[in-house]
């Protein structure tokens, strides 16, 4: 396990997904203070950032010193997703860093997306797939990486010809879902299939889906043969799970903080959020964030209840306060 990239060696491959909504600065830092090697942004519209949309250059913006982090673009049209990485890799703020690699999303299930030609819909479209690969491998300083699914539905299982494209048109590490783009999010994985993709390949692979805890990431790693290991919803109210894998892969033993460091770690998530997006844009995501670590503790609903109806920071400090303290 582990694997290089350009000029970045990731000793376990221990990699926090990408994830629209949730993979924002201040949950990435997180992450990697819990272990996490390299991490993803939230995927970026290629076209917005071609017509320099405020938001999705915000999105592509890592702060300085943050590394290694991928930035995840999606599009269609081979020009525009080349003229993105342009952008990202030339138009770099004073102060923010040059990421470690491209991703390129082609595992986007949502119907907005895929009706567009763009996300999994690209596993149906693997001549396309193929031009926008070497397209972006064409004019990119840094490497390129793909995210995939297992196939678009279970009888268009193509995860390892489009292994096979991507390679061939330069990609320099390849990330499977273990799902179909039918199967969206529902279980179980399929390693059978991220299993024949590493074998096709001499690229890196990284195994993505349905890990949740050390042994299931140790199970995916026995049964796929794969480099590396990308977590998603798995690291929600969870960063820990970084530090417990690598534990078990070091055949070290691992103690989860108790809750009150957890939700120390939380609230300065929240904190750094505040300070990244503003209160007005940071309380709703940070409310979702703070249920998922608090989840299945005593009192948790109610928890969940006060903070979906607070609006400040204070507030939701006082609200973890009580939280911390209930059944004293
Ligand atoms: C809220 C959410 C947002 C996501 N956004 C993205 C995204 O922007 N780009 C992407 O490639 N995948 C995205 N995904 C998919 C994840 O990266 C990952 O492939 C999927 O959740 C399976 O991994 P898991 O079983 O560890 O959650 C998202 C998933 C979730 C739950």
């Amino acid at each position: 396990m582990g694997f290089r990239l350009g000029n970045t060696e990731f000793r376990y491959g221990l990699l926090l997904a990408p994830m629209a909504g949730v993979s924002d600065r201040a949950f990435r830092q997180t992450c990697v203070d819990c272990g996490a090697e390299y991490t993803v942004t939230e995927m970026v519209s290629a076209k917005a950032l071609c017509y320099r949309d405020a938001g999705s250059e915000r999105l592509a913006a890592l702060s300085e010193g943050e590394l290694p982090c991928a930035v995840q673009i999606f599009g269609h049209e081979p020009e525009i997703m080349a003229e993105a990485v342009q952008r990202i890799c030339r138009e770099i703020d004073p102060g923010a860093s040059m990421p470690t690699a491209i991703d390129l999303n082609m595992g986007c299930p949502v119907r907005k997306i895929v009706s567009n030609g763009e996300g999994s819909a690209l596993m149906k479209n693997p001549a396309l797939a193929g031009e926008i690969i070497r397209a972006v491998c064409a004019v990119s300083p840094i490497p390129v990486t793909v995210k995939i699914r297992t196939g678009w539905n279970d009888s268009s299982r193509n995860a390892v010809a489009l292994a096979g494209i991507a390679e061939e048109n330069g990609a320099a590490m390849i990330c499977v879902h273990g799902r179909t783009r039918e199967e969206m999010y529902a279980p179980p994985v399929d390693p059978e299939t991220i299993a024949a993709v590493k074998r096709a390949v001499s690229i890196p692979v990284v195994a993505n889906g349905g890990i949740f805890s050390a042994d299931d990431a140790l199970r995916m790693l026995e049964q796929t043969n794969c480099d590396g290991l990308m977590i998603a919803r798995g690291a929600m109210g969870n960063p820990w799970l970084f530090g417990q894998i690598r534990a078990a892969l070091d055949g070290r033993s691992f103690e989860l903080p108790p809750l009150e460091k957890r939700l120390e770690t939380a609230m300065r998530q929240v904190e750094r959020m505040i300070l990244d997006k503003g209160e007005r844009v940071a309380l709703p995501e940070a409310r979702r964030q703070l249920s998922y670590y608090i989840k299945g503790e005593r009192g948790s609903a109610e928890t969940r209840d006060r903070l979906n109806r607070s609006l400040t920071m204070e507030e939701f400090r006082s609200i973890v306060a009580d939280f911390l303290r209930r059944g004293e």
